[in-house]
């Protein structure tokens, strides 16, 4: 086989997604955080420029109607929706992540049967999910139950209300299996919710295919949409009548101008609505998402398997065997968009490899998390990223 420096370049010289770089601001460093924060979409600065001055400067209220403004969220929710496999019509845009977990979770339990008196969640999940839906039980009246997600299986019962999983670890980039789980909790006849905040955008998700409930996720990893960029809500069609919002706000009322004391939700997506919506923030994502117009998410996919498994045989090569450990899956079918190695002196190594122009990042206590975003990654940032990274080992 090639050397790895010689096999980069005939890997980026077959890169049919190589193109879509330089739709990006970029510079020397190897950015491998995209997991966390996706880089900057070239068009985008423009864009909110346009926003702010035209929109807002000029047309200040009209552009509610007139530059769309008060539709943005499911809108925008529709462009989002072939990314995470779903039709239109069921996603909408708004809030963090945090808070449409809590809408999602205590939603799920309204659905549930009454005599339904547990949570189940993800005893790994990133924590807000643990906190969030600790919340949801007590609010509820239900006791939550922390299991890992191998354990969710022999976990459901007649019991289970409710089940909130990741579809991939923000630690371990360990991709859980979304169909199966599915089908066992909707087996026991209960409600699956997932937070696709590390898998939208990297990889298939098949919403809509896989009978999902309700999920939710964040736009500003792979979804490129800037810093607190607004997080989305999927609320299954056949579901939505029955989706009772814990978080009931004007703009998810059947008539929000007609100031209605008394609440009355509207149909649809809409429903997940709470209050104004962020409109420089929603409208940012907007724009970033243009990137997306003719990418297939399978052959984003692809790459993104390609990349890891390109990053894994680096770093088998250039480190010292034993100086890391791969927590990260080995088999593509459990292995997310990220790579995570564990090594003692982590948070240390992070710093130098930040110092030399490789960005990933570090997480407690220590994991080196390295994100590919196959947007606008190529093969030979992974090499060089393997190579730094091997020098600082040593
Ligand atoms: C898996 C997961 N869920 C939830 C969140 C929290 O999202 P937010 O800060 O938008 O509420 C994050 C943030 O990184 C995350 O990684």
């Amino acid at each position: 086989m090639s050397e790895p420096t010689l096999l980069a370049k005939e890997l980026d010289q077959a890169d049919e997604l190589a193109p879509l770089r330089d739709r990006f601001v970029l510079d020397d460093v190897v950015y491998l955080d995209g997991n966390s924060l996706g880089a900057l979409p070239a068009h985008v600065p423009d864009r909110v420029a346009d926003v702010v001055r035209r929109q807002w400067g000029d047309l200040r209220i009209r552009s509610w109607e007139e530059s769309g403004w008060w539709t943005a969220p499911e809108r925008i929710g529709d462009r989002i929706a072939p990314l995470v496999g779903a039709a239109p019509g069921q996603i909408v845009v708004g809030d963090s992540t945090s808070v449409n977990v809590f809408k999602a979770l205590v939603a799920a339990i309204r659905m549930a049967d009454a005599g339904r008196d547990e949570l189940l969640v993800d005893a790994t999940t990133f924590p807000t999910d643990g906190y969030i839906a600790e919340s949801a039980a007590r609010l509820t009246g239900r006791t939550l139950r922390p299991v890992t997600p191998a354990e969710v299986p022999g976990a459901l019962g007649d019991r289970t209300a409710a089940v909130l999983l990741n579809h991939v670890d923000y630690r371990t980039g360990r991709l859980h299996d979304l169909p199966a789980l599915t089908a066992a909790v909707h087996a026991a006849g209960a409600l699956a919710v997932w937070d696709l905040c590390h898998s939208a955008g990297a990889l298939p998700v098949g919403l809509d295919e896989h009978g999902v409930d309700l999920a939710v996720g964040c736009t500003y990893k792979y979804l490129n949409g800037g810093p607190g960029s607004p997080a989305y809500l999927y609320v299954r069609k056949g579901l939505q009548d029955r989706f009772d919002s814990p978080l009931p706000g004007w703009n998810s009322h059947a008539e929000p101008f007609g100031m209605d004391p008394s609440y009355r939700p509207a149909a649809g997506a809409v429903r997940g609505r709470v209050g104004t919506p962020d409109i420089l923030s929603l409208l940012a994502l907007e724009a970033a998402l243009d990137v997306w117009d003719g990418v297939s998410v399978a052959a984003v996919r692809a790459k993104s398997l390609a990349l890891t498994d390109f990053f894994l045989r680096c770093v088998a090569e250039y480190t010292e065997p034993g100086r890391v450990e791969c927590v990260t899956p080995e088999r593509h079918a459990e292995r997310g968009s990220q790579i995570a190695l564990r090594c003692p002196d982590a948070g240390e190594v992070m710093k130098r490899l930040i110092a030399r122009g490789v960005v990933g990042d570090f997480r407690h206590p220590d994991v080196l998390r390295f994100g590919f975003t196959p947007l606008y990654t190529g093969f030979r940032d992974v090499e060089r990223a393997a190579r730094v990274l091997g020098e600082e080992l040593a």
